[in-house]
């Protein structure tokens, strides 16, 4: 995962790599097919079980689909359940990871690792278990390019330029691996903390399914053609991403050399976070940051997003995070459509109260909320129509 490498030629070949092939322009020519496929899916998952009174589990369906679009688009595969293997299997470790993530201490003073001997070695046993996991993808991605398939997928694109680059099979699985576990992980945090919201903000619910109906129609899914007609949908992502992305303080990161900022000396070698929680409830940058209001972003005619305003869910600078394009695309597409096609409601229990789920508090390192589940009930009754779906 290069995300742990230092600064220097390594770092720079991945990036470049990284960009050649996930690139906006990249998504848009040859993954477009991934989010428009696996949106669908989901909704059809969520219009078979989403109108029970009991509701959905969340976690499940979300997790389903992200390991769906990772899976394709790194390696052209898919699972049809939850119960596959390939996605107990990830479930699994990405658990384990977000548990030694959590550990916020050993994040920010690596050094604190001599002490907990018991930990370093789970910790180097969860990563013998993924780079299994990702070998085995890779393998099946090297075996079909051998036999001359196309395969059109990332880890395919690194592959084919291993021996030009100079790079070994461990680079390859690593780099997968990771892509794997950031893309899963976060875009589905991400996702449930959005039916959260819209579960107990049904007006703004309301006010994101009349702009996307009154662009779209009753007849056909939003695409990514219609996002400019939308800003709406949009500026509910980027207060989403203000107010609860999936981590506040991103990956801490390592001064070069002694430096000074503002007075405060950095010496060298010092771990330096990004507290994104700090700029992004900054009542001077965001007037009410404890309200979640999607208008901020809008700019004063209401009819784009303020391109002047910006917030850090991705990071910042050198490292800021080469997923984003693939994670900002996944989210609008979902968004999109899910509230084109379902009204989100609390479930209800056996006695027909409603069980409330609440807006997920910041108090971990990273806001993966506790399992729940929620109805998705369709708006129309042409939805299963147009999913075009068996
Ligand atoms: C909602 C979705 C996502 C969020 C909020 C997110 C956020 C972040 C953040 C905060 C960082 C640290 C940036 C820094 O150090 O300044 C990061 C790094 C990274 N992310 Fe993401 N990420 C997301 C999705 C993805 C996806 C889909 C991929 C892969 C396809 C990905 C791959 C990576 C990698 C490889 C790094 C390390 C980059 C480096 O150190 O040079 N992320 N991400």
């Amino acid at each position: 995962m290069y995300g742990f490498a230092k600064n220097g030629d390594y770092l720079r070949m991945w990036r470049r790599l990284t960009n050649n092939t996930i690139s906006k322009s990249k998504l848009q020519a040859n993954f477009n097919h991934v989010f428009d496929r696996e949106s669908r899916e989901l909704l059809a998952r969520l219009l078979r079980d989403g109108a029970r009174l009991d509701g959905v589990d969340v976690d499940d369906v979300t997790y389903l689909y992200t390991i769906n679009v990772m899976l394709s688009i790194l390696y052209n595969r898919r699972c049809a359940t939850s119960s596959d293997p390939l996605v107990q299997e990830i479930r699994g470790i990405s658990n384990d990871f977000i548990e030694f993530g959590s550990d916020i201490f050993l994040n920010f003073f690596p050094i604190l690792i001599t002490f907990f001997a018991g930990k370093k070695r789970r910790a180097t046993a969860l990563q013998d278990r993924l780079v299994l996991y990702i070998e085995s993808l890779v393998e099946e991605v090297r075996q079909k390019l051998a036999k001359c398939e196309q395969i059109p997928c990332v880890a395919a694109e690194f592959v084919k330029v291993q021996e030009k680059e100079g790079i070994t099979d461990m680079g390859v699985i690593q780099t997968c691996g990771g892509f794997t576990l950031a893309g899963v992980d976060n875009s589905a945090i991400l996702l449930m903390n959005s039916a959260i919201i819209l579960a107990n903000h049904p007006e703004i619910q309301d006010r994101v399914h009349h702009e996307l109906f009154a662009t779209v129609g009753p007849d056909r899914l939003p695409e990514q053609s219609d996002a400019e007609k939308t800003p709406y949908v949009e500026a509910f992502l980027l207060e989403m991403f203000r107010f609860r992305p999936p981590g506040f303080f991103g990956i801490p990161h390592c001064s070069t050399e002694d430096d000074v900022y503002e007075g405060y000396r950095i010496p060298g070698g010092a771990s330096v976070v990004l507290s994104v929680h700090t700029l992004h409830f900054d009542p001077t940058l965001f007037p009410n940051p404890d309200k979640f209001e999607p208008e901020r972003w809008l700019s004063e005619d209401g009819k784009s997003c303020d391109s002047s305003k910006h917030h850090w869910a991705f990071g910042a600078g050198r490292r800021i995070c080469p997923g984003q394009f693939v994670a900002e695309r996944l989210l609008l597409t979902t968004f999109a459509r899910l509230i084109w096609a379902f009204k989100i409601e609390f479930a209800l229990s056996p006695q027909g109260t409603s069980v409330h789920v609440p807006i997920t508090p910041i108090e971990r390192i990273n806001t993966r909320p506790d399992p729940f589940r929620l109805r998705f009930v369709p708006r129309r009754e042409n939805i299963k129509d147009v999913i075009g779906l068996q």
